[in-house]
Parts: structure tokens; sequence; C-alpha cells
């Protein structure tokens, strides 16, 4: 998508060949800075500390970490060693997982002196993919959106928004390019339908605040930032017409496990009747689970993402402040699960499911159990 009218893409190939270049995330909105990955171990750090995130983008830099790992040892040991080390960063969103186990199943099969070549050219078809079947998520939410604009009548009113909520960040900084939660917002506003959207600012990391905001600014999507807490509120009052979150895992029976507070968004949107889908690419789909609640682990981040904040100074320094009373103890889940129930339809590539098992199934036939 565009800053400033150029168009932009996460992460990419490295002039040398031999490396990659990310957004560092880390660093917005304030600052626009590019850091290049050129082993397995910065690869790893940029998901850790999440320089990368967004748990599309996650998995395209995994595979890009194993073809790094690769350059210095591509023998069976260096690939399970790459893999261990990369899949034990962020244990929550299954398209790291999936990614590393694509790309390895893969290399058994390639002569030693070729894998890291192999294993870098795979993560970028992953990459490619990725862009494809987030521009597909977008035109089908579009088709929502649009249907919506015109089911309630705003289509007749001159101007007349159709207002989003979302949750974190789902857009393309989430991907490689478009999004999945913002995908359909993007083909939407692309297409003349005005949409506006509401930006849940998503503590304790503030996603929404920095990185949602900056996307929509850059690319020219009428928007506005709401305290997490406020969602509840517009929803009563008749301010948000739909709801649309990304993922990190769903299960096989429609559970959607997305970032933490995204559960009490469905709640409100339940009670309120106002339609809850969550935009996924099938990479997020994990079919070996089949309740979210019970199953999906939740990553414990540090409590000094709850404890401490870092923002900008009027005069353009940077500083972090304590914002807990000192010596509180802090709990920090980063995701939560929103049960199927909650769920109005699951966008996918291949188009919109219920959010169920039938559903998801009929959108990906090839998984159905062999009787
Ligand atoms: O902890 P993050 O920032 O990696 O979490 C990201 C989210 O929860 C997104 O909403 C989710 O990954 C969907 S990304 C398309």
């Amino acid at each position: 998508m565009n800053i400033d009218g150029k168009p932009y893409r996460t992460i990419l190939p490295a002039a040398d060949g031999e490396s990659v270049e990310v957004i560092d995330q880390t660093r917005l909105p304030f600052a626009f800075e590019l850091k290049r990955l050129a082993t397995l171990d910065e690869a790893a750090i940029a998901i850790r500390t999440m320089i990368v995130r967004g748990a599309p983008l996650i998995g395209v830099t995994a595979a890009y970490g194993l073809a790094l790992g690769l350059r210095r040892d591509a023998s069976d040991a260096g690939i399970d060693h790459a893999v261990e080390t990369l899949a034990a960063t962020r244990p929550t969103a299954i398209n790291l997982r999936w990614a590393l186990d694509r790309v390895a199943a893969k290399l058994r099969e390639v002569a030693v002196s070729e894998r890291a070549a192999f294993a870098f050219a795979e993560a970028g078809r992953i990459a490619e993919e990725d862009v494809e079947s987030c521009h597909a998520i977008g035109r089908h939410g579009a088709a929502i959106l649009a249907d919506l604009h015109k089911a309630k009548g705003y289509d007749k009113e001159e101007g007349r928004r159709l207002n989003v909520l979302t949750h974190c960040n789902a857009g393309w900084l989430a991907t490689v390019d478009w999004g999945t939660a913002l995908a359909p917002i993007y083909v939407a506003h692309e297409a003349g339908i005005p949409v506006h959207v509401y930006v849940d600012e998503t503590r304790p990391r503030n996603q929404g605040a920095a990185l949602t905001a900056f996307e929509l600014n850059a690319h020219g999507v009428p928007h506005t930032v709401i305290a997490d807490n406020a969602g509840g509120h517009l929803m009563q009052h008749g301010a948000i017409d739909v709801c649309i979150v990304g993922s990190d895992r769903t299960t096989a029976s429609g559970d959607v496990c997305n970032k933490i507070g995204t559960y009490l968004k469905a709640l409100a949107a339940s009670d309120n009747r106002v339609p809850f889908y969550a935009a996924l690419p099938f990479s997020t789909i994990d079919w070996t689970l089949t309740d979210g609640v019970a199953q999906i682990p939740i990553e414990e981040r540090d409590g000094r993402e709850v404890s401490h904040l870092t923002g900008r100074l009027a005069d353009g320094g940077f500083a972090t402040i304590e914002v807990v009373s000192p010596g509180s103890p802090v709990a920090n889940p980063a995701f939560d699960v929103t049960p199927a129930r909650l769920v109005t339809g699951i966008i996918t590539e291949r188009g919109v499911a219920s959010a169920n098992a039938e559903g998801l199934l009929s959108l990906y036939p090839e998984r159905r159990p062999v009787a």
C-alpha cells in the first residue's frame, strides 16, 4: 500500500540478494526506517522484539530467517536448529509454524549445497502468495461492505460513510501487502465506497494507535482513533456498522484468536447486533484444533509493556514513562479467543465462510477428513 503516494511492502529481498529488508515497526509512527536482516539470529530477534509483527508477516519473516540460517549450516541438523529457533520466538500465530513447516518439508528433497538458495526463493513465493491472498480477502470483504452500505440506505444519503471498527493492526503492516482486516477497507475505499474506520488504540502496545492509524493516514483512508474501552459505547449509539478484525490463529471450528481485547469487542457487537467478521488467509487456520479457548497457546509478554509507555515528547525526543503504581504486579496476556458463536463470518481468500467446521470445510474441501 502507499505511503505518501509511494507503494511499499513490509519485507523485500535486499539489493545484495542475500538478506532482506523490513520496515522497523517499533519506530512507527514517528520514524520510518528500514532494517536489514542478514542472519538467522537477526530474523529471530526481529520477530521476538516485534520489529516485524502480525501473523502473516511473522510467517514470511520466519521463512526468510530459515533461508538465512541455512547459509551458515544447510545440513539436516542446521534445518532443525533454524526451525526450532524461529518457532520459539512467538507461540500464538500459527502462520509462523505453517511457513517453517512448508519450507522445511521441501528442503529435505533438495541437495545441501542448494538448500539456502531454494529456501530464499520459497520464502519469496510465500510472500507473493500472501499478497495475492490478502488482495482476494480485500475483494470478498469489500463486497460485504458494499452490500451493507446499500442495505442501510447510506447510498441514498450524500457522503454518508460506513463505520467499521477494527482492533490491533491487521493492515498491510501485519502482512506483506494489503493486510487482512484492512484489505476490505482499502479495496472499498479504492472502489469509491465511503468508509470510515474506528481504530481501537489496542493497549498495551498500541498497534492500533501507532500502526493502523499510520497506515490509514498514509493511504488517505478516513479514520478516528478511540480508547479501547470506547467501542461498546459507540455500538450502543449506532456509530459502528460492522467490526472486522484479523486473526493469529483460527481453529477448524471457527474460534478466532486475535489480539487481546478482541473478545470484548465481539461481546459488545453481539449485544448490539453489529456484524463481527474475522479476515484471515488459509495459513492462519489451525486444522488440528477444535476448541480455541482450551487449545490455543496464549503468549504472555513482558509486564513492562503494561507498566510503561514510550512516546514522542513535544521537543521531538522520545521517552519511556511508568504508568502503573510502582510495585504492583502486572500480567500481560497478548491474545484472546473469540468463540465462533460470536463471529458473523470468516473472510478468506476463497470467500466468506460461516464460523463453524462445515463453513470452513465448504471453502477448503481438501481439508475434509477422508472417511
Ligand atoms: O502481537 P501482534 O502485533 O503480532 O498481533 C497482531 C494481531 O493480533 C493482528 O490483529 C493479527 O495478527 C492479524 S494480522 C493480519
